[in-house]
């Protein structure tokens, strides 16, 4: 499939792997960039630029084809070095940049100058075209559905992509509520050149990732996420446990009062516990409402073919056969034309 997205990055299929926490290792992004899409690392998950550069060249050991490097500016509780670890990515010789969290206007200097094409991850209009406007090449479009951040207007996509293909006029894709075929055909004929997928990556065989992970996506229906923080405004989209109903009730306690210290113990320090020791109850993991259609753990490359083969099918087969249908009773009776 050719779209403005695969043309962009030099890529077979419109689909990536959006940044994820303790997942977007190289086993992960070398996985989906070997099968067609664009993987990304995450930048923030190496804890020092040195190791994003040894990451890289990991990564770039196991594929010869594009993959990217996230790198989010979130409210964390260490501020990182980021322009070490844009001299790291640069240096490494990466040209795909996801940006996320907050607007990259201060860094777009420094990508442009490294030749780097940047993908800004939002979750409003607004924020895509202040991306648009500070010289990014594209944008993810995030809707109320997906995991981890969706911000605060709680649009969920199927308003927000025809909306944001309004007013674009970089591409973008679908981010959010991404699965399978139906995803990707509904994500395109919404205006969006692609899709970013992120806890549908996390149940595959490739994904770095405790196997009690996997198992808990395939286990969770769409009404198993719950939103924390929203009182801090940063609220995040996690898969419910125990440490995140003690987490909810201590927000109902504090109410407006409060604080990113009241509830340390269950959003800090969560992702090696959950992600590597496979410990399901602990706290706030990200994890989107898509959460419902994952019934299996492919190898990113079954799943990234699986999409491919069904989207043309359905593109075909279903979606085709509707309108040549609809001229052929037409045809039949004049009074329908
Ligand atoms: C476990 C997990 C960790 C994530 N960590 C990050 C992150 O560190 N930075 C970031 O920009 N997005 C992060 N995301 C968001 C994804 O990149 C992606 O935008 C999101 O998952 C899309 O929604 P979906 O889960 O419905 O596919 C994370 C998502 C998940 C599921």
């Amino acid at each position: 499939m050719k779209t403005r997205i695969t043309e962009l990055f030099g890529i077979e299929h419109p689909i990536i792997q959006g940044g994820m926490h303790f997942v977007g290792l190289a086993e992960l992004a070398s996985a989906v960039s070997q099968a067609g899409g664009l993987g990304m690392l995450t930048g923030l998950t190496q804890k020092t630029p040195e190791l994003l550069a040894k990451e890289i060249s990991r990564c770039r050991q196991m594929t010869d084809k594009p993959f990217g490097v996230n790198l989010t500016f979130l409210p964390t509780f260490s501020s990182p070095p980021y322009p070490e670890y844009i001299a790291a990515v640069a240096e490494g010789g990466i040209r795909i940049v996801e940006t996320a969290g907050r607007s990259p206007e201060p860094y777009m200097a420094a990508f442009k100058a490294a030749g780097i094409k940047v993908i800004h991850k939002c979750t409003s209009v607004r924020h895509a075209l202040k991306a648009q406007q500070i010289g990014c090449d594209a944008v993810s479009v995030d809707g109320f559905e997906c995991g981890g951040h969706p911000g605060e207007d709680d649009v969920p996509n199927m308003i927000l992509l025809p909306r944001a293909a309004d007013e674009l006029s970089i591409p973008f894709v679908a981010s959010g509520g991404m699965a399978d075929a139906r995803s990707l055909v509904a994500a395109l004929a919404l205006g969006a050149e692609g899709i970013n997928m992120g806890t549908r990556f996390l149940a595959t065989k490739e994904a770095p990732v405790h196997q009690n992970v996997k198992d808990a996506l395939v286990a969770a229906s769409e009404l198993d996420t719950r939103l924390v923080m929203r009182s801090l405004r940063n609220t995040e989209r996690v898969l419910k446990n125990a440490g995140v109903e003690r987490l909810l009730e201590i927000e109902r306690e504090k109410g407006s009062a409060l604080q990113i210290s009241d509830i340390y113990e269950q959003v800090a320090g969560v992702y090696p516990k959950v992600m590597v020791e496979g410990m399901m109850e602990v706290g706030a993991w990200s994890c989107g409402m898509v959460a419902g259609l994952i019934h299996d753990i492919p190898t990113v490359k079954e799943l990234i073919d699986r999409i491919m083969a069904e989207a043309d099918a359905l593109i075909r087969r279903r979606l085709g056969p509707m309108l040549l249908e609809g001229v052929t009773r037409s045809r039949s009776n004049p009074a329908l034309v």
